[in-house]
């Protein structure tokens, strides 16, 4: 698998919260859903939470690059039994999963 230095910034930390910022299309997402597949294929039993603002964002981000990861990458399509399209669910041999979700934080804006 092909990683950048945002990959290992973000797998190698034991950091409890991470803040990732950079401007668009800096791979964010795309290095943090690299750092999720490898955590989830390392740790059977995972419940991983990918939140957005909502349902069409996330299916214009996180998803379709997930979704991208996933052909791209064989070493991480081994170990996955099935996407389910209607939960947004993957689904991993070791019993993990990886969930795409609505996100129920409120955001306030302040002006
Ligand atoms: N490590 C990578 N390997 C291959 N393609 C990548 C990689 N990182 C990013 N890309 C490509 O660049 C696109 C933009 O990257 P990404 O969506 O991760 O940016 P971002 O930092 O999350 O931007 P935004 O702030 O707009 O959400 C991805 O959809 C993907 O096609
Ligand atoms: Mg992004």
């Amino acid at each position: 698998m092909k990683c950048n230095p945002v990959f290992y910034w973000n797998y190698e930390t034991n950091a409890e919260v991470i803040i990732n910022q950079g401007g668009t299309g800096s791979s964010k997402t795309y290095s943090i859903l690299q750092v999720l597949f490898l955590k989830a294929i390392e740790h059977a039993g995972s419940v991983i939470t990918v939140a957005g603002q909502d349902i069409p964002n996330l299916k214009r981000g996180a998803i379709r690059d997930a979704k991208t990861i996933v052909s791209n990458t064989p070493e991480i399509a081994q170990h996955i039994v099935g996407y389910n399209g209607t939960d947004k669910i993957y689904n991993f041999k070791n019993g993990s999963i990886i969930e795409a979700s609505e996100s129920t934080v409120t955001l306030i804006s302040l002006s």
